[in-house]
Protein backbone atom coordinates (compact mmCIF):
# COMPACT_ATOMS: atom_id res chain seq x y z
CA UNK A 1 0.00 0.00 0.00
CA UNK A 2 1.41 3.17 -0.97
CA UNK A 3 1.98 6.29 1.49
CA UNK A 4 -1.55 9.20 1.43
CA UNK A 5 0.64 11.74 3.52
CA UNK A 6 1.30 14.01 0.91
CA UNK A 7 -2.13 13.63 -1.07
CA UNK A 8 -4.41 13.32 1.69
CA UNK A 9 -6.12 17.00 3.07
CA UNK A 10 -4.92 17.32 6.83
CA UNK A 11 -8.11 17.89 8.10
CA UNK A 12 -9.33 14.78 6.44
CA UNK A 13 -6.30 12.75 7.65
CA UNK A 14 -6.94 13.94 11.52
CA UNK A 15 -10.53 13.31 11.05
CA UNK A 16 -9.36 9.43 10.04
CA UNK A 17 -6.85 8.84 12.69
CA UNK A 18 -8.49 10.52 15.21
CA UNK A 19 -11.26 8.16 15.05
CA UNK A 20 -8.77 4.96 14.62
CA UNK A 21 -6.82 6.07 17.71
CA UNK A 22 -9.67 6.47 19.83
CA UNK A 23 -11.35 3.13 19.16
CA UNK A 24 -7.55 1.72 19.70
CA UNK A 25 -7.57 3.74 22.94
CA UNK A 26 -11.06 2.63 23.89
CA UNK A 27 -10.76 -1.10 23.10
CA UNK A 28 -7.44 -1.13 25.11
CA UNK A 29 -8.65 0.48 27.90
CA UNK A 30 -12.06 -2.02 27.79
CA UNK A 31 -9.87 -5.18 27.85
CA UNK A 32 -7.33 -4.11 30.32
CA UNK A 33 -8.60 -6.41 33.08
CA UNK A 34 -8.79 -9.86 30.71
CA UNK A 35 -4.64 -8.69 29.51
CA UNK A 36 -1.68 -9.69 31.11
CA UNK A 37 0.49 -7.01 32.79
CA UNK A 38 3.59 -8.14 32.01
CA UNK A 39 4.43 -9.87 28.77
CA UNK A 40 6.44 -12.63 29.02
CA UNK A 41 8.61 -11.72 25.44
CA UNK A 42 12.63 -11.92 25.67
CA UNK A 43 14.38 -9.28 24.02
CA UNK A 44 15.25 -11.86 21.91
CA UNK A 45 11.76 -12.15 20.80
CA UNK A 46 11.08 -8.15 20.56
CA UNK A 47 14.31 -8.05 18.67
CA UNK A 48 12.44 -10.56 16.21
CA UNK A 49 9.24 -8.69 15.78
CA UNK A 50 10.99 -4.97 15.24
CA UNK A 51 14.27 -5.98 13.32
CA UNK A 52 13.61 -4.59 9.97
CA UNK A 53 15.11 -2.72 7.45
CA UNK A 54 15.31 1.08 7.33
CA UNK A 55 11.86 2.33 5.69
CA UNK A 56 11.73 3.50 2.43
CA UNK A 57 9.01 3.72 0.91
CA UNK A 58 6.13 5.17 3.23
CA UNK A 59 3.27 3.04 4.30
CA UNK A 60 -0.30 4.50 4.86
CA UNK A 61 -1.20 5.02 8.60
CA UNK A 62 -3.99 2.23 9.06
CA UNK A 63 -1.04 0.09 8.72
CA UNK A 64 1.01 1.65 11.30
CA UNK A 65 -1.72 2.19 13.61
CA UNK A 66 -2.13 -1.86 13.37
CA UNK A 67 1.15 -2.67 13.99
CA UNK A 68 0.91 -0.48 17.00
CA UNK A 69 -2.02 -2.22 18.13
CA UNK A 70 -0.63 -5.98 17.41
CA UNK A 71 3.04 -5.35 18.33
CA UNK A 72 3.85 -2.28 20.38
CA UNK A 73 0.49 -2.50 22.69
CA UNK A 74 0.02 -6.15 23.66
CA UNK A 75 4.03 -6.65 24.81
CA UNK A 76 3.83 -2.94 26.24
CA UNK A 77 3.72 -2.96 30.19
CA UNK A 78 0.36 -2.17 31.12
CA UNK A 79 0.86 0.31 33.20
CA UNK A 80 -2.90 1.02 33.33
CA UNK A 81 -3.93 -2.30 34.37
CA UNK A 82 -6.20 -2.65 38.24
CA UNK A 83 -3.91 -4.98 38.44
CA UNK A 84 -0.26 -2.67 37.89
CA UNK A 85 1.25 -2.13 41.26
CA UNK A 86 4.45 -1.14 40.20
CA UNK A 87 5.97 2.00 41.92
CA UNK A 88 4.08 5.16 41.47
CA UNK A 89 3.99 4.66 37.26
CA UNK A 90 0.23 5.91 36.97
CA UNK A 91 -2.93 5.24 34.98
CA UNK A 92 -2.76 8.72 33.40
CA UNK A 93 -6.10 10.58 33.74
CA UNK A 94 -8.09 10.67 30.30
CA UNK A 95 -7.65 14.38 29.96
CA UNK A 96 -3.36 14.04 30.34
CA UNK A 97 -4.11 11.73 27.56
CA UNK A 98 -5.91 13.70 25.27
CA UNK A 99 -4.19 17.06 26.25
CA UNK A 100 -1.11 15.18 24.88
CA UNK A 101 -2.62 15.04 22.03
CA UNK A 102 -3.54 18.69 21.66
CA UNK A 103 -0.10 19.70 22.63
CA UNK A 104 1.05 17.73 19.85
CA UNK A 105 -1.10 19.36 17.24
CA UNK A 106 -0.56 23.21 18.31
CA UNK A 107 3.18 21.62 18.61
CA UNK A 108 4.08 24.70 20.86
CA UNK A 109 7.93 25.01 21.44
CA UNK A 110 7.21 26.46 24.98
CA UNK A 111 11.07 27.70 25.38
CA UNK A 112 9.62 31.31 24.36
CA UNK A 113 7.01 33.54 25.15
CA UNK A 114 7.44 34.95 21.44
CA UNK A 115 6.86 30.73 20.29
CA UNK A 116 3.75 30.13 22.46
CA UNK A 117 2.43 32.82 24.57
CA UNK A 118 -0.08 30.69 25.49
CA UNK A 119 1.87 27.31 26.29
CA UNK A 120 4.37 30.42 28.24
CA UNK A 121 1.57 31.99 30.28
CA UNK A 122 -0.34 28.15 31.28
CA UNK A 123 3.20 27.05 32.65
CA UNK A 124 3.65 30.31 34.89
CA UNK A 125 -0.32 29.45 36.04
CA UNK A 126 0.36 25.98 36.95
CA UNK A 127 3.57 26.28 38.42
CA UNK A 128 1.72 29.49 40.50
CA UNK A 129 -1.06 26.77 41.81
CA UNK A 130 2.36 24.28 43.19
CA UNK A 131 3.93 26.92 44.47
CA UNK A 132 0.71 27.86 46.41
CA UNK A 133 -0.04 24.18 47.05
CA UNK A 134 3.18 23.27 48.83
CA UNK A 135 3.23 26.37 51.07
CA UNK A 136 5.47 28.59 48.93
CA UNK A 137 4.60 32.89 49.22
CA UNK A 138 4.18 34.73 46.21
CA UNK A 139 7.93 35.59 45.21
CA UNK A 140 8.35 31.95 44.62
CA UNK A 141 8.55 30.53 40.59
CA UNK A 142 8.84 26.97 39.33
CA UNK A 143 9.67 25.18 36.23
CA UNK A 144 8.65 21.92 34.44
CA UNK A 145 11.44 19.52 33.84
CA UNK A 146 11.23 16.20 31.79
CA UNK A 147 10.68 14.69 35.77
CA UNK A 148 12.05 14.37 38.87
CA UNK A 149 15.69 13.57 37.79
CA UNK A 150 15.95 16.77 35.46
CA UNK A 151 14.22 18.61 38.80
CA UNK A 152 16.94 17.33 40.99
CA UNK A 153 19.42 18.90 38.35
CA UNK A 154 18.29 21.98 38.11
CA UNK A 155 18.09 22.52 41.96
CA UNK A 156 21.58 21.11 42.93
CA UNK A 157 22.83 23.71 40.32
CA UNK A 158 21.16 26.11 42.25
CA UNK A 159 22.85 24.94 44.95
CA UNK A 160 26.53 24.87 43.95
CA UNK A 161 26.06 28.33 42.49
CA UNK A 162 24.71 29.91 45.53
CA UNK A 163 27.88 28.36 47.15
CA UNK A 164 30.28 29.47 44.50
CA UNK A 165 30.43 32.51 42.76
CA UNK A 166 32.22 31.81 39.66
CA UNK A 167 30.76 28.50 39.07
CA UNK A 168 28.29 29.41 36.36
CA UNK A 169 31.47 31.02 34.01
CA UNK A 170 34.56 29.60 35.63
CA UNK A 171 33.29 25.97 36.60
CA UNK A 172 34.94 24.00 39.43
CA UNK A 173 38.42 24.90 38.45
CA UNK A 174 38.00 28.19 40.67
CA UNK A 175 36.11 26.50 43.35
CA UNK A 176 36.92 27.64 47.03
CA UNK A 177 37.09 23.64 47.83
CA UNK A 178 35.44 20.65 47.52
CA UNK A 179 32.08 21.18 47.68
CA UNK A 180 30.20 18.56 49.55
CA UNK A 181 26.11 17.54 49.60
CA UNK A 182 24.40 15.45 52.21
CA UNK A 183 21.28 13.35 51.80
CA UNK A 184 20.18 9.82 53.56
CA UNK A 185 21.24 7.03 52.47
CA UNK A 186 17.55 6.54 50.82
CA UNK A 187 18.03 9.46 48.27
CA UNK A 188 17.13 8.92 44.69
CA UNK A 189 20.28 8.10 41.81
CA UNK A 190 19.35 10.61 40.28
CA UNK A 191 21.19 13.11 42.98
CA UNK A 192 24.48 11.32 42.74
CA UNK A 193 24.39 11.64 39.04
CA UNK A 194 23.26 15.15 39.27
CA UNK A 195 26.36 15.84 40.92
CA UNK A 196 28.67 14.55 38.55
CA UNK A 197 27.28 16.48 35.98
CA UNK A 198 27.53 19.95 37.92
CA UNK A 199 31.22 19.03 38.01
CA UNK A 200 30.80 18.27 41.83
CA UNK A 201 31.67 14.72 41.11
CA UNK A 202 29.51 11.46 42.76
CA UNK A 203 32.16 11.46 45.87
CA UNK A 204 30.45 14.47 47.16
CA UNK A 205 27.57 12.90 48.33
CA UNK A 206 27.76 12.07 52.00
CA UNK A 207 24.79 9.14 52.71
CA UNK A 208 24.05 9.62 55.94
CA UNK A 209 22.95 6.33 57.50
CA UNK A 210 18.98 5.64 58.80
CA UNK A 211 17.78 4.15 61.52
CA UNK A 212 15.12 0.74 61.76
CA UNK A 213 12.54 3.06 60.28
CA UNK A 214 14.68 4.65 57.07
CA UNK A 215 14.45 8.02 58.26
CA UNK A 216 17.75 10.36 58.43
CA UNK A 217 20.02 10.22 61.65
CA UNK A 218 20.27 13.86 61.99
CA UNK A 219 22.63 13.41 65.24
CA UNK A 220 24.66 11.73 61.98
CA UNK A 221 24.22 14.59 60.20
CA UNK A 222 25.51 17.17 62.55
CA UNK A 223 28.76 14.99 63.07
CA UNK A 224 29.49 14.72 59.35
CA UNK A 225 29.06 18.14 59.01
CA UNK A 226 31.71 18.89 61.58
CA UNK A 227 34.12 16.58 60.86
CA UNK A 228 34.08 17.90 57.15
CA UNK A 229 34.47 21.46 58.23
CA UNK A 230 37.06 20.34 60.13
CA UNK A 231 38.48 18.50 56.70
CA UNK A 232 38.35 21.71 55.10
CA UNK A 233 35.37 20.78 53.45
CA UNK A 234 32.74 23.30 52.39
CA UNK A 235 29.05 21.89 53.02
CA UNK A 236 27.10 22.98 50.46
CA UNK A 237 23.35 21.21 50.47
CA UNK A 238 21.48 19.59 52.62
CA UNK A 239 18.95 16.88 50.50
CA UNK A 240 15.51 16.23 52.55
CA UNK A 241 13.53 13.39 50.94
CA UNK A 242 9.98 13.85 51.25
CA UNK A 243 8.85 9.95 50.04
CA UNK A 244 11.54 7.96 49.87
CA UNK A 245 11.47 5.65 46.07
CA UNK A 246 11.94 2.32 47.68
CA UNK A 247 10.05 3.09 51.44
CA UNK A 248 7.96 6.16 50.89
CA UNK A 249 9.20 7.50 54.06
CA UNK A 250 9.14 11.48 54.91
CA UNK A 251 12.61 12.91 56.43
CA UNK A 252 12.14 15.10 59.29
CA UNK A 253 11.86 18.12 56.57
CA UNK A 254 11.96 21.38 59.29
CA UNK A 255 14.37 19.79 61.51
CA UNK A 256 16.64 19.76 58.38
CA UNK A 257 15.98 23.11 57.95
CA UNK A 258 17.25 24.35 60.86
CA UNK A 259 20.58 22.29 60.23
CA UNK A 260 20.82 23.98 56.56
CA UNK A 261 20.64 26.98 57.75
CA UNK A 262 23.16 26.19 61.01
CA UNK A 263 25.62 25.66 58.58
CA UNK A 264 24.78 28.15 55.62
CA UNK A 265 24.05 25.25 52.70
CA UNK A 266 21.06 25.10 50.33
CA UNK A 267 17.82 23.01 51.52
CA UNK A 268 16.89 20.72 48.78
CA UNK A 269 13.47 18.78 49.50
CA UNK A 270 13.02 15.60 46.87
CA UNK A 271 9.74 15.45 47.08
CA UNK A 272 9.20 13.48 43.46
CA UNK A 273 6.67 11.57 45.10
CA UNK A 274 5.48 12.71 48.40
CA UNK A 275 4.75 16.27 47.42
CA UNK A 276 1.48 15.11 46.36
CA UNK A 277 0.65 14.68 49.63
CA UNK A 278 -0.04 18.54 50.37
CA UNK A 279 -3.36 17.94 48.42
CA UNK A 280 -4.38 15.34 51.69
CA UNK A 281 -5.94 17.18 54.33
CA UNK A 282 -5.12 14.40 56.75
CA UNK A 283 -1.42 13.89 55.93
CA UNK A 284 -0.35 16.89 54.57
CA UNK A 285 1.03 17.55 58.09
CA UNK A 286 3.95 15.29 57.04
CA UNK A 287 4.94 17.42 54.70
CA UNK A 288 5.57 20.21 57.80
CA UNK A 289 8.44 21.97 56.98
CA UNK A 290 8.98 21.34 53.43
CA UNK A 291 7.52 25.56 52.43
CA UNK A 292 11.35 26.51 54.01
CA UNK A 293 13.34 24.59 51.71
CA UNK A 294 15.26 26.93 48.78
CA UNK A 295 14.00 24.11 46.42
CA UNK A 296 11.63 21.59 46.13
CA UNK A 297 11.33 18.66 43.08
CA UNK A 298 7.62 17.63 42.55
CA UNK A 299 6.54 15.49 39.97
CA UNK A 300 2.92 15.27 39.01
CA UNK A 301 3.87 12.30 36.74
CA UNK A 302 3.50 10.44 39.57
CA UNK A 303 0.57 10.71 42.13
CA UNK A 304 -1.19 12.95 39.93
CA UNK A 305 -2.00 10.80 37.46
CA UNK A 306 -0.40 13.34 34.70
CA UNK A 307 1.34 11.63 31.68
CA UNK A 308 5.06 10.91 31.49
CA UNK A 309 6.84 13.03 31.03
CA UNK A 310 6.16 15.97 33.64
CA UNK A 311 8.67 16.82 36.49
CA UNK A 312 8.70 20.36 37.99
CA UNK A 313 11.48 22.04 40.25
CA UNK A 314 10.35 24.71 42.00
CA UNK A 315 12.15 27.71 44.05
CA UNK A 316 11.34 29.70 46.91
CA UNK A 317 13.08 32.61 46.00
CA UNK A 318 11.81 33.86 42.82
CA UNK A 319 12.79 33.02 38.89
CA UNK A 320 15.62 34.80 39.11
CA UNK A 321 17.79 32.17 41.04
CA UNK A 322 16.68 30.20 38.40
CA UNK A 323 18.11 32.76 35.59
CA UNK A 324 21.14 33.36 37.43
CA UNK A 325 22.29 29.75 37.19
CA UNK A 326 20.44 29.08 33.26
CA UNK A 327 19.77 32.19 31.70
CA UNK A 328 21.94 32.79 28.16
CA UNK A 329 20.36 34.57 25.42
CA UNK A 330 21.46 33.01 21.99
CA UNK A 331 21.73 35.30 19.01
CA UNK A 332 18.60 34.01 17.32
CA UNK A 333 16.27 35.30 20.13
CA UNK A 334 18.22 38.71 21.23
CA UNK A 335 15.90 41.33 20.42
CA UNK A 336 15.37 43.39 22.62
CA UNK A 337 10.99 43.51 23.19
CA UNK A 338 11.17 45.72 25.84
CA UNK A 339 8.68 44.29 27.85
CA UNK A 340 7.73 41.59 30.44
CA UNK A 341 7.68 38.49 27.71
CA UNK A 342 11.24 37.57 28.59
CA UNK A 343 9.96 36.79 32.06
CA UNK A 344 7.73 33.71 30.38
CA UNK A 345 10.85 32.83 28.39
CA UNK A 346 10.99 29.35 30.36
CA UNK A 347 13.88 28.20 28.28
CA UNK A 348 15.79 30.69 30.72
CA UNK A 349 14.88 28.99 33.75
CA UNK A 350 16.52 25.34 33.38
CA UNK A 351 18.72 23.34 30.72
CA UNK A 352 15.74 22.30 28.19
CA UNK A 353 15.78 24.11 24.95
CA UNK A 354 12.72 23.39 22.51
CA UNK A 355 10.28 22.67 25.11
CA UNK A 356 7.10 20.46 25.06
CA UNK A 357 3.70 21.97 26.13
CA UNK A 358 3.70 19.95 28.78
CA UNK A 359 1.68 22.18 31.19
CA UNK A 360 -0.99 21.93 29.21
CA UNK A 361 -1.95 18.33 30.82
CA UNK A 362 -0.96 19.54 34.20
CA UNK A 363 -3.12 22.75 34.03
CA UNK A 364 -6.17 20.26 32.32
CA UNK A 365 -5.29 17.73 34.84
CA UNK A 366 -5.45 20.04 38.08
CA UNK A 367 -8.80 22.09 36.69
CA UNK A 368 -10.34 18.57 36.12
CA UNK A 369 -9.73 17.15 39.46
CA UNK A 370 -9.53 20.25 41.53
CA UNK A 371 -8.08 20.43 44.73
CA UNK A 372 -10.30 18.52 46.78
CA UNK A 373 -10.76 15.71 43.65
CA UNK A 374 -6.76 15.25 44.44
CA UNK A 375 -7.87 15.39 48.15
CA UNK A 376 -9.95 12.74 48.38
CA UNK A 377 -7.79 10.16 45.93
CA UNK A 378 -5.35 11.35 48.58
CA UNK A 379 -7.66 10.27 51.37
C1 LIG B 1 12.33 10.45 45.41
C2 LIG B 1 12.52 10.48 43.93
N1 LIG B 1 13.26 11.45 43.39
C3 LIG B 1 13.48 11.52 42.06
C4 LIG B 1 12.95 10.58 41.21
C5 LIG B 1 13.23 10.68 39.75
O1 LIG B 1 12.09 11.04 39.08
P1 LIG B 1 11.88 10.73 37.53
O2 LIG B 1 11.86 9.25 37.41
O3 LIG B 1 10.58 11.40 37.26
O4 LIG B 1 13.00 11.34 36.78
C6 LIG B 1 12.16 9.55 41.73
C7 LIG B 1 11.59 8.55 40.84
O5 LIG B 1 11.20 7.51 41.20
C8 LIG B 1 11.93 9.50 43.13
O6 LIG B 1 11.20 8.53 43.68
Amino acid sequence: MTKTVLTDDLVTQHERLGRTVTTIIADYVATLDSRKVTSTATPQDLLKVFDEPFPEQGIAAEEILARFTNEVLVHAMQVPSPRYFGQFNPTPLPIGVWADALASSLNQNAGAWRNGPTSAMIEARVMRWLCKLIGYGEESFGTLASGGTEANLIALKCARDRAHDDAVQGGMRSAPGNLTVYASEQVHFSIERSLDIIGLGRASLRKIPTGHDFHIQTDALRTQLDEDRKAALIPCCIIGIAGATSTGVIDPLAELAQIAAENNCWYHVDAAYGGTLAFSFRHRDRLNGIDLADSITFDPHKWMFVPFACGAVLVRDGGRVLRDAFDITPEYLNEDRGGADVEFDFFRYGQMGTRRFNSLKLWMALKFMGRQGYAAVMA
